[in-house]
């Protein structure tokens, strides 16, 4: 087995795993070492990489298959299956940062994906954080009448939610005509590798909760977001070069921050891996 350190970054959110090039094969167990690491600390990043888009992509299948995203007009130049995230796009004149409030990823998808990864590929000199936080100690830390409330609670999932904070960029035809029907999922769901519960949430695309009044159920979603956003959950992950992260969006709800100089450019190659129904 190749020789590499793994050290958690917080008591409960994210590991940096030190010592392995991605560019090189992975033995099998090694690949077994990473993902149980990533079932237990949801965040990975791997330092000093260096990736072109076919490097990456091989490297983000030792930890499951690829999921195209929704948006498929945006990718790198000659690879329509590697996304990217940058804060020089622009949809009818004002920029767009991608992923500016917490949620998890593509959960209008009825399987949504289990993981997402991004490779630094440049960098503004400072700020630009990414924030998770960890929704299985939001979870586990409910009073008892909120979990026995919010428990059996499905909500659905659209692509953007007419309740959604910020709006998201729009879909070209190609890519609206292959959106897929809307997630129904559980407010509470099991990880299916490390055994804990989590709670879902996502206000970009919740639009409903089953049996519920808009009103109420508004309500307790901003209840469980103010909950599970609290600092004590959170892992804020500073971009250095060569950062290679991979989250598990089955176990955190994940920001991007715009705090930046945009004079600067901040781009990242993105992928997502698939995941399950979740129960
Ligand atoms: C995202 O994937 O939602 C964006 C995260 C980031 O750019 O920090």
């Amino acid at each position: 087995m190749t020789s590499f350190t793994i050290t958690p970054l917080t008591g409960h959110t994210g590991a940096e795993v030190v010592g392995i090039d991605f560019t090189e094969p992975v033995d099998a167990e090694t690949c077994t070492v990473l993902n149980r690491a990533f079932a237990e600390y949801h965040v990975l990043v791997m330092r000093d990489q260096d990736f072109d888009p076919d490097e990456f992509k091989a490297a983000a299948q030792l930890f499951g298959q690829l999921q195209i995203h929704d948006r498929k007009e945006q990718h790198v130049p000659g690879h329509p299956d590697v996304y990217y995230v940058s804060n020089d796009i622009f949809v009818n004149g004002k920029r767009m940062i991608p992923g500016e409030t917490f949620h998890t990823d593509h959960s209008n998808h009825p399987a949504p994906p289990k993981a997402t990864t991004l490779f630094a590929v440049e960098l503004p000199s400072r700020g630009g954080d990414t924030q998770y936080v960890n929704m299985h100690d939001a979870y586990d830390d409910l009073p008892a009448a909120t979990k026995r409330r919010i428990d059996g609670l499905k909500a659905v999932h659209v692509y953007q939610s007419k309740y959604s904070p910020r709006a998201l960029s729009g879909l070209n035809e190609e890519s609206r005509a292959k959106l897929p029907p809307p997630g129904v999922h559980p407010l509470v769901r099991t990880h299916p590798e490390n055994g804990r519960k989590a709670l879902f949430l996502n206000p970009v695309r919740m639009e409903s909760i089953i049996g519920m009044d808009d009103d109420d159920a508004l309500k307790l979603i901003d209840e469980l977001m103010q909950h599970a956003t609290q600092k004590k959950y959170e892992y804020r992950h500073q971009w250095r070069d060569g950062d290679w992260v991979i989250w598990d969006n089955r176990s955190v709800m994940h920001q991007a921050n715009p705090d930046y100089d945009m004079n600067e450019r901040r781009y990242l190659y993105r992928l997502m891996l698939k995941g399950e129904v979740p129960a």
